[in-house]
């Protein structure tokens, strides 16, 4: 902040949010991951920390910037998000934004060959821990707020609240990804709580961050989501 200026209304607070895919090796040579660009994630990190909030951004591979005033910690795979996530606690706020992937493979040390024969190789894959249920199901330490992300292609509300069950987490942004959200600059987006639905029209994904970091300050203000 500028020297004077009035400390914004995270001040004090820990925020720490993951943002971007993970990328699950095969082999040395190939990994299975998933189309999330980390727009999102990264503006809500950067809108914290406008907000005056000592940000943490946990972020699986991306193109695109660290975001100013925060500190970053780059990982690949889910467990090695976990695994900075754990480390990064405690916080007050959790955002879940990345989009871990749901399986991993246990990896080969060599590239897979084609074989002889023509068969295609069989993949075993293995659920990946649940990073937001980790956070939000925590006894002593759980942030005060922790909110998840959907992402549907049908039934959006359903699944949402569906998660926010789940997971245990007390509010879930729930996207369509059927409509060109994947690395798009804008997002249309459900605030999902136990309480109701709130649904914003579609906004740039820095708008949505700031509107979102908004809400959030305001939950904590009224005591919870
Ligand atoms: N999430 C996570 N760890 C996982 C999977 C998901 O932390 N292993 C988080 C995401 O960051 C997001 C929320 O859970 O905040 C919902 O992710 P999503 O993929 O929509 O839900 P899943 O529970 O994985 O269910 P599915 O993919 O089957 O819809
Ligand atoms: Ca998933």
């Amino acid at each position: 902040p500028l020297p004077g200026a009035a400390p914004g209304p995270l001040a004090g607070r820990h925020v720490l949010v993951t943002s971007g895919p993970t990328r699950e090796p095969i082999d040395p040579a190939r990994f299975l991951s998933n189309r999330s660009s980390g727009k999102q994630g990264h503006a809500i990190a950067a809108a914290a920390a406008r907000g005056g909030a000592r940000v943490t951004l946990v972020s699986g591979p991306v193109e695109i910037a660290d975001p100013q005033g925060v500190a970053t910690r780059h990982v690949e795979t889910a467990q090695q998000m976990l695994a900075a996530v754990e480390a990064a606690l405690p916080a007050d706020i959790f955002i879940g934004a990345a989009a871990v992937a749901d399986w991993r493979v246990e990896p080969s040390a060599d590239k897979i060959k084609k074989s002889a024969s023509g068969a295609p190789p069989t993949l075993a894959l293995r659920e990946n821990p649940d990073i937001l249920a980790r956070v939000a199901q925590r006894g002593a330490g759980r942030p005060a707020l922790v909110v998840g992300f959907a992402a549907e292609t049908r039934d959006v509300l359903a699944h949402a609240q569906e998660k926010l069950a789940r997971k245990g987490c007390d509010l879930i942004v729930a996207n369509d990804v059927g409509a060109g959200v994947f690395g798009a600059d804008s997002n249309e987006v459900h605030l999902v709580t136990r309480t109701g639905v709130q649904s914003w029209p579609r906004l740039g994904k820095d708008e949505v961050a700031a509107r979102l970091v908004a809400y959030i300050c305001e939950s904590l203000a009224a005591g919870g989501t």
